[in-house]
């Protein structure tokens, strides 16, 4: 019996711009490929059906993402475009962590690829030519199909590249020739950085750092207003996350069995049914744990008397995520301090949403939120004789609000990260901007500043608001927010 040769049985596909294999054509290290025979390899050629489907339409998203690259297109007139949806990360050996693309890459095609790339490619009578770059199917002849690391056998199927055209609008290609492509490239290039290092480096001598970050930060304003699309995505991020806290709400009994892990747990399973998974580790802070402003642990024990903080988002499978935490009693009813505490920051929060509106400053629901709480410090005695405005020109209210009052929101969490502040922290609040509202308070179990019943509670309140052109709309609004409200809603769920 003759041995396989490596003609028949190693994927004969190009490499990458570092001369290394790609993961595409890497062959698999679950030892298959040595000492199969050249029947099985001749077996593993024949026999499968055609598949291609030409029935596929496109994606609602489709008009929305060829507007945006049009919007790209002409602010870069003349320089070719690149923007990658990064790539696995390994978690160990050859096991991967779950594969989320950037977000800039979805925006602009739609496509959730690992190691997608778009290019978009200046025309000579002015404007691009836009093709996304993916791995086609895997080969029948060669054997990556079956043999090699990320051969459809192993992990499913893939869209053909007309699939994709299809369903994305737009023209595809093979990734693996892309380095060879951007090798020969000449003239202006910018590249999203940070996601694809094997892009960059065939760019390392193409692109300037100053030229790229203008790139990321035109990209990152881009997504400042969303459009109708988006909207009704967040809108559904929304309602489905208020559905997975009603899910946590019924299931207290057996978080308090067991700890913050089931509301975790159970918060993960709607995030995963309804949408893709949860838009951040979601954060399920008991007790004393609330205080703790970035509780992922979620080891904790749920005991009844204390405050739950549960701070979730459903990402949907477009990938646009909420972002709204409500601060529930475990017992369903709130004691009366921690309805006290529990009513300043409601107040400062709807002092903060009354200020969202077009034209107002972004920072001004800060600023609302920052001076209600702030006042009701001082008038709890913590500050001894210092007046409010003392209090806030030294920002010593700060010790216990801890953060910013909100964020934009949309495809990222923290999303538009990398906008100027003349258009997001400094700049005024448009329509169709989407943010949160988040003020709270936060006294730590060891903070002897602090009588000894105010330690270790921690409430904070956060709703995702739209800025509509005559003042604002809580997407979230499904939740409710008042002390009586949340304990009439915990009543008629608990178990
Ligand atoms: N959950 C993250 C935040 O509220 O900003
Ligand atoms: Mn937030
Ligand atoms: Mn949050």
């Amino acid at each position: 019996m003759n041995e396989p040769t490596s003609e028949t049985l190693e994927p004969q596909t190009p490499r990458s711009a570092q001369g290394e294999e790609t993961e595409a054509v890497k062959p698999r290290k679950n030892g298959l490929d040595r000492g199969a025979s050249e029947e099985l390899a001749e077996n593993m050629r024949q026999g499968w059906a055609d598949t291609e489907r030409h029935d596929l339409e496109a994606v609602p998203q489709a008009a929305h993402t060829a507007r945006r690259r049009a919007v790209l297109s002409a602010r870069f007139p003349g320089e070719r475009l690149i923007v990658p949806a990064g790539t696995l990360k390994v978690r160990a050996n050859d096991t991967y962590h779950p594969f989320r693309p950037g977000s800039d890459y979805v925006y602009l095609t739609a496509d959730q690829s690992e190691n997608g790339v778009l290019v978009l490619e200046p025309k000579d009578g002015g404007g691009h030519e836009a093709t996304l770059h993916l791995l086609p199917r895997s080969d029948r002849d060669n054997g990556e199909f079956w043999l090699s690391a990320r051969g459809e056998l192993w992990d499913g199927r893939r869209n053909s590249l007309a699939e994709n055209e299809r369903l994305l609008g737009l023209a595809s290609a093979d990734i693996r020739r892309l380095t060879d492509l951007l090798a020969d490239a000449t003239g202006p290039v910018r590249v999203l950085r940070g996601l694809d290092a094997g892009v960059e480096e065939a760019l390392r001598d193409k692109v300037t750092a100053e030229g790229d970050e203008e790139f990321r930060t035109f990209l990152s304003e881009m997504r400042l207003v969303k459009d109708d699309f988006e909207l009704a995505d967040l809108r559904f991020a929304c309602e489905a996350t208020a559905r997975g806290f009603e899910d946590v709400v019924r299931v207290l009994d057996k978080a308090q069995a067991n700890s913050e892990r089931y509301i975790e747990g159970t918060f993960f399973l709607r995030a995963r049914v309804e949408g893709n998974a949860v838009g951040y580790a979601s954060i399920c802070a008991a007790g004393p744990h609330a205080t703790t402003i970035h509780w992922v642990r979620n080891d904790g024990p749920v005991r009844p008397g204390d405050l739950l903080l549960l701070d979730a988002g459903v990402e949907t499978r477009n990938l646009y995520t909420a972002d709204i935490t409500r601060t529930l009693p475990v017992s369903g009813r709130f004691t009366p301090l921690q309805r006290t505490i529990y009513d300043a920051v409601l107040d400062a929060q709807q002092a903060g949403i009354e200020a969202v509106k077009p034209g107002a400053s972004y920072r001004d629901f800060h600023e609302a939120a920052q001076r209600v709480l702030t006042e009701r410090l001082v008038s709890w005695g913590l500050f001894g004789d210092l007046s409010v405005e003392r209090v806030f020109e030294l920002g010593l209210q700060r010790r216990w609000t801890m953060h910013g009052t909100g964020h934009m929101l949309g495809l990222d969490v923290h999303d538009c990260a990398a906008a100027r502040a003349e258009r997001y922290v400094g700049g005024p609040l448009e329509p169709g901007m989407v943010l949160t509202v988040e003020p709270g308070l936060y006294f730590q179990a060891d903070d002897l500043t602090v009588p000894e019943e105010y330690r270790g509670i921690g409430v904070r309140i956060e709703d995702d608001i739209l800025v509509t052109e005559d003042g604002r709309e809580i997407l979230s609004c499904a939740l409710p927010r008042g002390a009586d409200d949340v304990e009439t809603w915990m009543a008629s769920l608990l178990p």
